[in-house]
């Protein structure tokens, strides 16, 4: 099958009309999960699905998925992300994917061409897990492994739950969760890091996702008079939250290799100049490709959360955010992008991700892999977020011929 051309300059077109719902004043958006600016992108990707002519569902959990019918009825092969956004996100993260598959449909569609199996264009929800831990939420109600009443269940960091959100948008579907039979999956993604773009090369070929250890801290001390009270008698939440900060980064540099660190959010209480914290609570994540060092990380953390708690006569709780083992994708999957990618002349390379993504959790269930390109200055999770048109583009193009691959394989390949 001679395969159509990805039209870029409508890619190009979608991403940015997508970044302008919720779209924040001097670039970048703010799509939490379930807030309305979600709302409003999730009807407008439907509306393009529909426009596309494609059988649209919604389940339980608000994940969407549009399908593009095969000439046979087999299990589909799915592309796809998320649409959800943290707060400072740029427009790229997760719209990529999406807008990229229905490029390919769009594409398939105007050249009159349908693959044997169907072509399924996933968004799955909450996969950032800024607003209700844990992340890739969606798709883990998806493929079965988080009960959908367990998720609907969860509170947000404004204390709201899922459920009531989905509601309130209109997003709980009556499509079932955790029965769906996908083919594969092929998720295309922008970096989010420095690699391509400092080696100057325009595909990454995911060979799996690191491990990622998400938890919330409370400490617990007194308040009192910041003037009045002598350094001894002190029991101050906010100090014991900075030296564990200031210990996971210690920690990551001295573990090297993969290790990462970060406390992202953090509150006071009750945050006042002249007040001695009587409380603490934030957040740590921890993330490595070997399972076994996460796990050290997470040892080593916890016993000098405990002792610099007990030194300053504070009580500690953990609460566990979200906890994932790294991930290998899929080998003759793997194979399939890079070899792709070299046929259409694009330099490529076998690379880690450092984010999660929804295809980690699809490939519990089916072969699944990625395709990344570069992020300029390799800036993610900030309203800077740039990657380049003509690499956006380019993955494009490469989804297109993996995905035509995969849905044209025999029912037994
Ligand atoms: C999702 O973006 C993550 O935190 O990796
Ligand atoms: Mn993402
Ligand atoms: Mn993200």
């Amino acid at each position: 099958m001679s395969l159509p051309e990805i039209d870029g300059e409508h890619l190009l077109s979608t991403l940015a009309q997508l970044g302008r719902l919720g779209g924040l004043e001097g670039g970048g958006v703010c799509r939490l999960a379930l807030t309305d600016e979600d709302k409003a992108g999730r009807d407008w990707v439907v509306g393009q699905m529909r426009e596309l002519g494609m059988q649209v569902t919604v389940d339980g959990i608000g994940n969407v998925v549009g399908l593009h019918a095969g000439r046979e009825d087999l299990p589909p092969v799915m592309t796809g992300s998320h649409i959800d956004t943290v707060r400072t996100g740029g427009l790229y993260d997760g719209n990529y994917g999406v807008l990229a598959g229905l490029e390919v449909v769009r594409a398939l569609r105007k050249a009159g061409l349908r693959t044997r199996r169907p072509l399924a264009v996933a968004f799955f929800t909450n996969e950032e897990g800024a607003r209700f831990a844990p992340d890739m939420m969606g798709s883990l109600v998806f493929q079965g492994d988080l009960a959908l009443d367990a998720a609907l269940a969860t509170r947000g960091i404004d204390g709201t739950t899922v459920a009531e959100n989905l509601e309130r948008i209109g997003y709980r579907g009556e499509a079932p969760t955790g029965t769906a039979t996908v083919g594969s999956f092929v998720e295309l993604h922008i970096e989010q890091g420095p690699v391509l773009d400092l080696e100057g090369i325009t595909i990454g070929a995911v060979e799996g996702v690191q491990g990622i250890s998400w938890t919330e801290l409370t400490l617990a001390g007194t308040s009192n008079h910041a003037g009045t009270t002598p350094m001894r008698f002190r029991h101050d939440a906010g100090l014991v939250a900075a030296r564990i900060a200031c210990f996971a980064r210690d920690l990551a540099r001295e573990m090297g290799g993969d290790q990462v660190a970060t406390v992202g959010a953090l509150n006071l209480f009750p945050n006042l100049v002249n007040v001695i914290p009587n409380r603490a609570v934030f957040t740590v994540d921890l993330r490595n490709t070997v399972s076994t060092l996460l796990a050290d990380a997470e040892r080593r953390l916890w016993a000098f959360a405990d002792e610099a708690s007990a030194a300053e006569g504070v009580t500690l709780s953990r609460r566990p955010l979200a906890r994932f083992e790294p991930v290998a994708f899929d080998p003759a999957l793997i194979g399939l992008v890079e070899t792709t990618a070299r046929e259409l002349g694009y330099s490529v390379r076998r690379m880690p991700s450092g984010a999660g993504h929804d295809a980690q959790i699809l490939a519990r269930v089916c072969p699944a892999a990625m395709i990344f390109v570069p992020s300029v200055a390799g800036l993610s999770h900030n309203v800077r977020e740039h990657t380049e048109p003509a690499d956006l583009i380019a993955g494009a193009r490469v989804l297109l011929h993996v995905l035509v691959q995969l849905a044209e394989q025999q029912p037994d390949q």
